[in-house]
């Protein structure tokens, strides 16, 4: 496995990649991995993909107020466990190649970026778009792998993929779980022992709309009411947001049907943590 930071030598692998008849996967990544992140780099070989992850903890889609400056940074570690999942390269590149001096350009998904995540998180989807327009430009993947846990994400790269005509698949795995249901998340790390356990409503939120809507609950508000009554049960979860809502635009429903997106957001402690489930 070889870890570059050069955009030239990750183009060039990838297309001696397709030179020699195969096919490149991304899995883009903030690093800090666990096994969702690794459900995805299995997904990309599953499809006889030649993987390729990026580690780049992205500036721009972090608030001021946010956790930039104390995300995990562990590159050693995260490099060892792909080392032996098999990934072929690393792309883990100094901020300025990815903002060189002066960058002035910005991609932006405009609706969808102010809904749900972008709602309480300003600029965050106008970040991650654009550096995930970079290293879609970088790596010229055939296909780009994500989590379905950062549903919004996923629904404003779906976006901008289409509207920017991006010859490249994108793949969206299910959310891997902890035995007890928590959501895999590198900021689950920064939980306490006790907060660890609170944030167990989050999950629990889901399951609770989701049964309510395999008991043919069919009122929107009802089925957020029913995860709402969950996520604050403990008085532990400072509730962002419960809400369901069209995957494909982040718009509210009022009946909820099948392949709708349940999502949830909400602070344990100082961690925001979120989840989701599609009805059906
Ligand atoms: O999902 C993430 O880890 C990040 O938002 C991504 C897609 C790697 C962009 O920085």
């Amino acid at each position: 496995m070889q870890v570059t930071g050069s955009v030239a030598e990750l183009r060039a692998w990838s297309r001696a990649v397709r030179q020699a008849g195969g096919t490149v996967g991304l899995v883009p990544t903030m690093g800090a991995l666990h096994a969702g992140h690794l459900s995805l780099v299995k997904a990309a070989q599953e499809r006889g993909d030649r993987v390729a992850v990026s580690i780049f903890v992205n500036p721009t889609q972090f608030g001021p107020q946010e956790d930039f400056a104390q995300y995990p940074r562990m590159l050693e570690a995260d490099c060892r466990l792909l080392e032996a999942a098999g990934v072929e390269r690393v792309f883990a590149p100094e901020p300025g190649v990815i903002y060189p001096d002066g960058a002035a350009t910005f991609v932006e998904v405009e609706g969808l970026s102010g809904r749900l995540d972008g709602a309480s998180r300003p600029g965050h989807f106008r970040g991650v778009a654009t550096v995930v327009t970079k290293l879609l430009v970088a790596a010229e993947p055939d296909r780009a792998y994500f989590g379905q846990k950062d549903a919004a994400q996923v629904a404003v790269l779906r976006r901008m993929s289409r509207d920017l005509l991006l010859a490249v698949e994108l793949v969206v795995c299910p959310i891997v779980r902890e035995a007890d249901g928590l959501a895999m998340s590198s900021r689950n790390r920064y939980l306490s022992v006790d907060e660890r356990r609170e944030a167990l409503a989050l999950s629990r939120a889901v399951a609770a709309g989701e049964a309510a809507f395999a008991a043919g609950e069919r009122s929107a508000a009802a089925v957020c009411a029913a995860a709402r009554r969950e996520l604050e049960a403990g008085g532990q979860v400072r509730v962002d947001y419960v809400q369901l809502v069209n995957w494909a635009t982040l718009e509210p429903v009022e009946t909820a049907a099948a392949g709708d997106l349940l999502a949830v957001a909400g602070w344990v402690g100082t961690t925001r943590l979120i989840d989701n489930g599609i009805l059906g």
